[in-house]
Order: structure tokens, then C-alpha cells, then sequence
């Protein structure tokens, strides 16, 4: 890790979720920052944490109870906070079709809150997590947060003559082995005895990034933050039935059929925002139509990085990528994820 956190303090909204636990660990591995706050709702998920290994020996870390839905909770948790991660959501498919007020309420609303704090309490910088599901949204989860996306996005034009806080999205896609996701699911199926696994298409692709790489892909976000991007890693993508034959060599595909709000194929840069996207060597940033367009903003931008532009029609989709994980690589990579 760099000098950037150096004396910082950082408050992550969802600090107890997968994201936030893993980033913090990292914060307190490298020992350089001045504090780690975790912000959210449940007493009980921050008594685990906070009993749990490294955090259970590190004076560095502090847990604020609150709801990213109550703004004024976050203006004091912001209180002498240098850097936001704003993790928090609500993210279970499914959950989101039958609750889709829940969803605003925590994911648009919360987010208009952590800009509003942010701005309010004027901390430095603000990285906001989004997700491939965001980017022509098919279910209530991704069209929630495509909304906090252009919240973010557009939050920068709020912050006035002093410049801060910058706010950025840094967007991703399914976190391998996060709670919830296939692997898990297949994993236990197979400790189980179950022969057949339960696949929904044999054409389904996915991303690939695991949490050391999303932990890595937020600290470059900061780094490298002037605000209203959005940054994408190059990530490879894999074909979910070469990750059922690394799963579970011996297990056959149970072919259920596509199910309500997901997609074939995710997309991570869709061809009407290449258009308004920079590629650098392991990222993409996509930044706001207006500067691209403006040599002046687009040279303030770049601030000595030279970003190249994307052919006419390039968009980012796990069926297409251009790095692929094949199931000798996958084989290899699950392995920590099986009992
Ligand atoms: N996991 C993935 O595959 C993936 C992929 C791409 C992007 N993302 C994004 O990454 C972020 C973090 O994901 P994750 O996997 O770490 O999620 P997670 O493990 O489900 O954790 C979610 C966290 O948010 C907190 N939270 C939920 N509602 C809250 C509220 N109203 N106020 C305050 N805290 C609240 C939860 O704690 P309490 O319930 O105790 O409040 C928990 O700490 C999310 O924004 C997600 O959309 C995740």
C-alpha cells in the first residue's frame, strides 16, 4: 500500500459486510492510517467483528452504530473523517423484486445522505462501490444502483470553489465466493452428495474478481480520484459451466433456465458510455461527456496520465472480453473456496 492513507482517518458505510472487513484488514495490516471507522446498522454483526482477528488487537479501529437512510446520524459519524468507502447496500436479487422500497430507501436514499454528509462535513474523498448489475439494469437491485451511480457522478458539481470532497465510483462485478454467490452455493451442494448441480444457462459468463482485487481496485479509486469518474478494472471473465466442471469435475449441469432479473451476459461498459470512457493500462475510467469533449477539462483530467479512447461501438460485456479464465485456471482458483 502507498503513503495515501497515511494519518488518515476512514470511515467505511458497510464496514461489517465482506467488502468492508476485508478492507479494513488491510488498513490495519499496513498500520499507516490514523483510523478505521465501521459504520452500520447491526450491534451484533459489530460485536463479531470487533471480537474477531485482527481487529480484536488494533486500537485503530471504532464501530459507529447507524443507518446510511439517516442523514443526520452521518453527518456525525463524518465528524473528523478524512476518506468515505461507501459500501453499504442492499444487494440480494430476488429480495429486491419483493422489496423494492427497501431498496431505494437504502440504496438511492442512503446514498443521497452519504453525499449530502460528505459535502456537509467536507471530508476529502468519497469512493462509492457499484456493480456490473448497474449498467442496463434488468433488476430492481441494478436499477437502484445505477441510480446511486449518477448520484455520485453528479455529486461533484455541488461541492463549490473548494474542491472537495471528489466523489468517485468504482465498479466491479461478482465478488468470487462472496456470500450468497455460486460457489458457495455449488460448494455446499457437493459436501452435500448432490450429484447434479443446478445451472441456469450454458452460455452464462460472469466477471471474475476476487476481494484482495476489489480491496486493490478501491485503494487505486483513491489514488487516483478528481472526481465524477467511474473506474473499471480489466478483469477476466469465465463461462459459468467451465466453473461448475472445476467446482465438481464429476457433477453434470441441471439445466434450470434463466432466472427473473439476470442476464446472459454481464456488461460492465456499455458502448454509449465508451464513448465517454478512457483505457490505461489495467483500468478504464469513464468520465463525464462534458470533459472528454473539453480539451481543457480532459487535460486537467488526466493530470500527466495518458488515457487512449475506445473504437466506435466498444463495449464491455463478460461475453466478450478479451481475457478469459480457462477451466485449468479456474480449477486452480476455486480451490480455496471447497471444505
Ligand atoms: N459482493 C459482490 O459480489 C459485489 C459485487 C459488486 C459490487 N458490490 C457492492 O459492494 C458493496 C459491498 O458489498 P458486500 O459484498 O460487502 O455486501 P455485504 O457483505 O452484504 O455487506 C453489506 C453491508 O452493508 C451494511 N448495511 C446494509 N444496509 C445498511 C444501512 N441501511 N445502513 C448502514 N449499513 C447498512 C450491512 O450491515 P448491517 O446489515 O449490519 O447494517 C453490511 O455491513 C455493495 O455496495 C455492493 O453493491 C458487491
Amino acid at each position: 500500500m502507498t503513503d495515501f492513507f497515511k494519518d488518515k482517518t476512514i470511515l467505511i458505510t458497510g464496514g461489517t459486510g465482506s467488502f468492508g472487513r476485508a478492507f479494513a484488514k488491510r488498513l490495519l495490516k499496513e498500520d499507516k492510517c490514523q483510523k478505521v471507522i465501521i459504520f452500520s446498522r447491526d450491534e451484533w454483526k459489530q460485536w463479531e467483528m470487533k471480537n474477531s482477528e485482527p481487529f480484536n488487537h488494533s486500537n485503530k479501529i471504532r464501530f459507529f452504530l447507524g443507518d446510511v437512510r439517516d442523514k443526520d446520524r452521518l453527518i456525525r459519524a463524518f465528524t473528523e473523517v478524512d476518506l468515505v468507502i461507501h459500501a453499504a447496500a442492499l444487494k440480494q436479487v430476488p429480495a429486491a423484486e419483493y422489496n423494492p422500497t427497501e431498496f431505494v430507501k437504502t440504496n438511492i436514499n442512503g446514498a443521497m445522505n452519504v453525499i449530502d454528509a460528505a459535502i456537509q462535513v467536507g471530508v476529502e474523498k468519497v469512493i462509492a462501490l457499484s456493480t456490473d448489475k448497474a449498467v442496463n439494469p434488468v433488476n430492481l437491485y441494478g436499477a437502484t444502483k445505477l441510480c446511486s451511480d449518477k448520484l455520485f457522478t453528479a455529486a461533484q458539481s455541488y461541492v463549490g470553489q473548494r474542491g472537495y470532497p471528489t466523489f468517485t465510483v468504482v465498479r466491479y462485478g461478482n465478488v468470487a465466493g462472496s456470500r450468497g454467490s455460486i460457489i458457495p452455493f455449488w460448494a455446499e451442494l457437493v459436501k452435500r452428495g448432490q450429484k447434479n448441480l443446478p445451472l441456469t444457462d450454458l452460455r452464462m459468463t460472469r466477471f471474475w474478481i476476487t476481494l484482495d482485487e476489489a480491496v486493490d481496485l478501491v485503494i487505486k479509486g483513491f489514488e487516483i480520484a478528481k472526481g465524477s469518474e467511474i473506474v473499471v478494472p480489466k478483469i477476466p471473465s469465465f463461462k459459468i459451466v467451465d466453473l461448475l466442471d472445476a467446482l465438481s469435475p464429476n457433477s453434470k449441469p441441471d439445466i434450470i433456465g434463466i432466472r427473473e432479473g439476470e442476464k446472459i451476459h454481464e456488461l460492465m461498459i456499455p458502448s454509449d458510455d465508451a464513448r465517454h470512457t478512457l483505457e490505461f493500462d489495467d483500468h478504464y475510467i469513464i468520465i463525464p461527456e462534458a470533459t472528454i469533449h473539453n480539451a481543457k477539462l480532459l487535460t486537467k483530467f488526466l493530470n500527466g496520465r495518458s488515457g487512449k479512447t475506445l473504437v466506435d461501438g466498444f463495449s464491455y460485456t463478460s461475453g466478450t472480453n478479451d481475457q478469459w479464465l480457462n477451466p485449468e485456471k479456474l480449477k486452480e482458483l476455486v480451490k480455496p473456496y471447497l471444505y
